[in-house]
């Protein structure tokens, strides 16, 4: 029968999920996955869902049970997955059809694959979804990106399963094709940098402060309820105050120190650069858990160069300097925020997109793996300003910022001095002390481009490029 309202295919944790959530909300969902066992479980799992699942065998026998016009979400894994799943769909799609691809693709494919279908008659969104396994199930927040027509079909349904900020559901169409995939990117850009600084603001209580990761928990918790409030603040309490059940240590001391990554914050830095757009902290949060993979070499630096990671002399006191490190995560945190919405700012001027950004501010309140209150203040600061040149500057968020800024500078400092590397928290720190100096030292790097490559320079005092007096000087 053909009256599923939408297809999933791809039924690993989030594409089950999703699903799962669809039919909750009412939504007769069909199911297929390349491997027979993920269908199976699916439906093992789905209890009285069930009732609004079709599972079916084969892409034939999804394409069948599916509405017409049909919407096929792809919920398979990034990269040449989805090229396959799409050409294994496509000869047996009809004009006018949709394909989804919700996985975490890089925007560029999103482009090109949206491109291919409307050749062939075929209609495509990109859409990014975050909220990891809990948040596909009962609320994520959902990026779109793709034509309104398109969205227009299934916009119902993304907004019925989309988290809720206050009744608002988390869910929007931020521009045409990649749009949605490349602000999904830049959400997990901000999302490595804001878990790097809260690591870096961990070790510096850990190893600089003495406090045990239960005392380190208990003061995230608090921190929870203050301007840092946030889900990554609040499961890094949770995780801090969680035992081993086999060894009675604390859970965090018995985890391999080598952080994975997908690729989402490396084409985040990758993009920034392209445009032009500084991605200081993103980049450093990058390359930090390169680092952190690279045990065996800090093993053998650790011994041959024994010493660091001192004591910190912070604030006099334990409680000052805890006070202290709340402010620098905060200062860091709306660097990084910064960083994040200018790299959105800058694309969305490349790619023609006019990308609402009051609107992505809004859509990570809930659901997201950032979402904050400090999101609600963003969101406040674009709907007053839209073109917003930098989010520092936002009546709302100014005095936060002012307020913590030298708390950053001072951790920042206090850490090298003592030996502990803090990359994100430091990057901020440089891009911040830069972006407030009236005059950089870009002049002598002119001169310098100018002696060896003639590139010319402007004068402060004149009209036109100019070049300096070299044959004289040498
Ligand atoms: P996980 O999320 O468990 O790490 P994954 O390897 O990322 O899983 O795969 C996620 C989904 O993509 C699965 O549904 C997987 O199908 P299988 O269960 O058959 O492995 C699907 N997938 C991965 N590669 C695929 C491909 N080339 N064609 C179709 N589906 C594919």
């Amino acid at each position: 029968m053909s009256d599923a309202d939408i297809a999933v295919v791809g039924l690993a944790v989030m594409g089950r999920n999703l699903a799962f959530n669809m039919a909750e909300k009412g939504f007769r969902v069909a199911l297929y996955n390349r491997s027979q066992e993920r269908t199976d479980e699916a439906m093992a799992l789905a209890g009285p869902l069930a009732d609004r699942l079709v599972p079916c065998r084969t892409p034939e026998e999804l394409v069948a049970a599916v509405r017409k016009p049909r919407a096929i979400l792809l919920m398979v894994q990034a990269g040449t997955a989805v090229d396959e799943t799409i050409a294994r769909l496509q000869p047996l799609l009809e004009k006018g059809d949709a394909l989804i691809d919700a996985g975490n693709a890089n925007f560029h494919d999103t482009v090109r694959r949206e491109g291919a279908l409307d050749k062939a008659g075929l209609a495509f969104l990109g859409v990014g979804v975050s909220g990891g396994e809990e948040g596909a199930r009962h609320g994520p927040s959902i990026m779109v990106g793709g034509k309104p027509e398109v969205y227009g079909r299934v916009d119902k349904i993304f907004t019925a399963i989309a988290a809720k900020f206050e009744g608002t559901p988390c869910c929007a169409l931020l521009g045409t094709d990649g749009a949605g995939h490349f602000v999904k990117t830049i959400h997990n850009g901000i999302e490595y940098a804001d878990m790097q600084m809260i690591g870096e603001v961990y070790g510096l209580m850990r190893r600089g402060l003495g406090l045990t990761p239960t005392e380190i928990g208990d003061v995230f918790e608090r921190w929870s309820k203050g301007p840092l409030s946030s889900y990554l603040v609040d499961i890094t309490a949770t995780v801090l105050k969680t035992t081993d059940p086999k060894t009675g240590k604390p859970l965090v001391d018995v985890i391999v120190d080598s952080a994975g990554q997908k690729g989402t914050g490396r084409w985040s830095a990758i993009e920034a650069l392209a445009l032009g757009a500084p991605a200081s902290s993103i980049t450093a949060a990058v390359e930090a858990r390169g680092v952190s993979a690279e045990r065996a070499l800090r093993k053998t630096l650790s011994e041959r160069f024994p010493g660091a990671a001192q004591k910190l002399t912070l604030a006099g006191n334990r409680e000052a300097a805890i006070e202290l490190l709340e402010k620098a995560l905060l200062a860091g945190k709306i660097l990084a925020y910064t960083e994040g919405f200018a790299i959105m700012s800058a694309a969305s001027r490349e790619y023609g997109w006019k990308l609402p950004l009051a609107e992505v501010a809004r859509i990570w309140r809930a659901g997201c793996i950032i979402r904050s209150t400090l999101l609600d203040r963003i969101a406040s600061a674009y709907d007053e300003t839209q073109d917003l040149e930098t989010l520092v500057l936002a009546p709302g968020l100014t005095p936060l910022f002012e307020g913590a800024a030298g708390a950053l500078t001072e951790v920042v400092a206090e850490a090298f001095r003592h030996g502990h590397a803090v990359p994100a928290l430091s990057a901020a720190t440089s891009r911040w002390l830069a972006l407030r100096q009236p005059r950089s030292t870009a002049d002598l790097t002119q001169g310098q481009r100018d002696f060896f490559g003639a590139h010319g320079f402007g004068r402060i005092d004149a009209e036109g490029q100019h070049h300096g007096p070299w044959s004289q000087a040498q």
